[in-house]
Parts: C-alpha cells; structure tokens; sequence
C-alpha cells in the first residue's frame, strides 16, 4: 500500500523547529526520479518559493524593494520563475548577468557585486546597462574608462566595508579588514572624486552577512546600515538613488534552529524607511536575500547503492554527497560538523528504525550525507533526500570531483 505520510513529518523528527512546505508522499520521489532520468537530483518547488515570497510580501513594508541574489540558486528556469516575483537581481559574474538579462529582468534593476571584476565583465557590464556595486578604487577607475571607450555613462554604487559586523553571523562579510568593498573612511574622499559627467552614482550597497537566525542582530545591522548610508551620502555630488542594505536573513537547518521571525524586523524597517523619507527623499531601501527565498523550497535526491557493517555502525553508501552537495556535507563554512534534515523518500513511514550514517562514494571521509542519524531501515535502491537544499547546492559544490556525472535539476 502507499505510504501517504508526508515527509515532513520524517524530517520533523531530526529538525523539530523547521517549518517546511512541501507536502510529497513517497510516490511523488519515485515520480520525480522518473521526470529527472536520474539519480541524484535537484528539485525546486516553486509553490514553496512563491509562498515565500507571498509571506514576505505581506509581512515586510510595501515600499521595500527585494532583490534575488543569483549566487544562491543560478537555474536560469528559477531565476526566470522569480523575475516577476523581485523586484531585481544581484548578479557576481557575467554568466550570472546573463541568466539575469535572459529572464527580462530590466538592467535598471540589475547589480553586479564581487571583488575583482574582470575586464570583460565591466565592459559587459557597462553595455548592458546595469548597476556596479564597486569594491576598490581601481574597479571605479576601469568603470569610468570603459564607459568613457563606450559613450555610455556607467552606473556605480559603493560597495562600503563598514565599521560594524553584523553579528551572530554565518558568514561575515563587513567589518575588520576584508575584500569586500571599500572601507567605510574612505568613500568621503572618494564621492568628492566622482564627477557627475563620468558616472551616474546610484547609491551605497552595506552587505554585512550571511545565515543569520538573530533578529536583534539584523535589525542592529541594517540600522547601522542606513545611519551609514546616510552619512556618507552627505559628501557625494549626487542624490542617492538607492541604498541596498544587505539581507542576511537565515533559515534553520540544524535541531533547535528557529525559523527567522519577520515581525520585528518589519516594524524597524518601517522606520528605516520614513528615516530615509526625511534624509534621502526618494531613495529606494533594498535588501538583498538569496537563501531566504530559496533554500527552503530544494530537496537533493539521490540513491542508496550499498549497505554495510563496519564495527557495529551502519552505512549507507549513496551514489550522491559532497561533490553535487558540498553545504550538506558540512564543507561549506561548518566549523563543527551538524547533519542536515534528512529523510528516506520513498519509506516515509517504517516500524523499524536503524542510526546509520550515510556517506558519498568518494575517497575522502569529508564525503558524509548524515551522522549517526535515526532512519527507517533502509537497503540498497531506496532514496535518501536531503531537505533545506535549494540555495547554494549544485552550483556550490565540486561536481568535477572524481568525474561523476553531474545531478539533474527540476523545477516542480
Ligand atoms: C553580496 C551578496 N549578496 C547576497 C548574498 C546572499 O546571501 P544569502 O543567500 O545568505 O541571503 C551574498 C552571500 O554571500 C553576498 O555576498
């Protein structure tokens, strides 16, 4: 008969706290595989990212723009499923300006981020008309020469490297000495230089960090963000047209993480925004989010090939692990190893149940899906789906790593 119990409900036994969307039933894995042609895969429920986005909107202040970072899940059939959903997407290279361009997204609500643009990516970049957020003096400098060489006036927005981190962080991207924008004391200086004739100065870009589950901490930051914001824009020669501050918003993967809680956030950015009403009349407040849209909405499947004993644990040898899901495998910025929510797809609901660890075919003992974690028993042909994966998974991992093939991508 068929397990109709919603995995969900499997993974809620490894993650209490998360709040997952998607409703499946083992059939719908199996179904998946079938449409994918493979095993392992990659599928994104676009009803989850659109309830998302939905929640968010209802939530967060109207007047408040959100933009997509494309780092977090590059599909180009995503990114063209949300490009009427955002109001605009922030692009690192011109592979990602591309899929960005492709969707119909307008350049005018396109920005480039990331240190050390080439050469061809400026000129790109210039071309097609979208916003550089810049991250040195030199970036500014070859800016203002390829649109020189272009007869186009280029737009730039200043990457600033503040004073303040934003604290509880994942991953810190301001404060202290770092490669990401320009450190906050220098821009006065800066924005004097900036002749109106070689560029049209957009605004200021504050991305302080990454996988925050604090609200205090987000809210202390985009506050930060925006005295900043305003400060600084007292030294250039033109009004702002934006002020991007960052996202940071997280979404729980380990046991005892909570889902973010929009609420208080909201209310501070309604101030934030008639701060800006009153200081920068006219000036959008951007944020700027990837995994928050998406991470919630990808689940990896992949394929139990083996099933063995070695000294009384059991493993799982799957046909899927770091090499198409480097985050999963604790890899990706974890200091100390957690496992992710993990379910078997296609037992959903099993009497038995073992602690097995399961593990990659890789030569590396990094190559490990999840650790001593309580499955229903398992055997080799059953699927292993990995919850909580929808942003930085495929594209985040190693897929040449021993030449397997590289895993499918749906989005369902
Ligand atoms: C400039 C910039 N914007 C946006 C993001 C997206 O962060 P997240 O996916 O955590 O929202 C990052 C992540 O590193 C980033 O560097």
């Amino acid at each position: 008969m068929e397990d109709k119990t919603p995995l969900k409900h499997q993974a809620l036994k490894h993650l209490k706290t998360i709040d997952n969307h998607l409703e499946i039933d083992g059939n719908i894995v199996k179904n998946l595989a079938i449409q994918a042609g493979s095993v392992p895969f990659y599928a994104y429920d676009r009803s989850a990212i659109e309830r998302r986005l939905v929640d968010m909107r209802a939530r967060l202040p109207e007047q408040l723009f959100i933009h997509y970072a494309i780092k977090a899940n590059p599909m180009p059939a995503l990114v063209q499923f949300l490009s009427d959903k955002v109001d605009g997407f922030d692009v690192a290279s011109v592979k990602e300006m591309e899929i960005a361009l492709d969707s119909g997204m307008s350049s005018d609500f396109i920005s480039f981020a990331g240190p050390g643009k080439t050469q061809h990516e400026i000129e790109a970049g210039v071309a097609a008309g979208i916003t550089f957020h810049v991250e040195s003096e030199t970036e500014l400098k070859r800016i203002i020469a390829a649109g020189k060489e272009q007869e186009e006036k280029p737009k730039v927005a200043i990457r600033v490297n503040p004073e303040f981190e934003l604290k509880s962080s994942g991953m810190q991207m301001g404060g202290g000495p770092k490669q990401f924008g320009i450190d906050a004391e220098k821009v006065p200086a800066l924005l004097r230089m900036l002749d109106p004739e070689d560029a049209e100065f957009i605004g200021f870009h504050i991305f302080s960090g990454s996988q925050n589950l604090k609200e205090e901490a987000i809210i202390e930051s985009q506050q930060k963000a925006v005295d900043l914001a305003i400060d600084l824009a007292r030294h250039a020669k033109q009004s702002v047209v934006a002020v991007n501050i960052g996202g940071g918003f997280g979404i729980p993967y380990f046991p005892g993480e909570k889902s973010l809680d929009l609420d208080p956030i909201a209310k501070n950015l309604e101030n934030l925004l008639e701060q800006m009403d009153e200081c920068l009349p006219g000036a959008q407040l951007i944020i700027e989010l990837g995994r928050y849209i998406v991470g919630e909405a990808g689940y990896y499947v992949c394929e139990v090939i083996d099933k063995k004993v070695s000294r009384g644990e059991i493993f799982l040898i799957t046909n899927g692990g770091l090499h198409h899901h480097l985050a999963a495998s604790g890899n990706f910025g974890q200091v100390i190893r957690k496992n992710y929510p993990l379910v078997v797809g296609n037992r959903v609901y099993s009497e038995i149940t073992d602690v097995v660890n399961v593990v990659g075919p890789l030569c590396t003992p990094l190559d490990i899906l999840a650790t001593k974690m309580e499955l229903p028993y398992c055997e080799p042909g059953d699927y292993i789906v990995v919850l909580q994966s929808g942003a930085y998974g495929y594209s985040a991992s190693p897929h040449g790593f021993l030449s397997h093939p590289a895993p499918a991508e749906l989005l369902v």
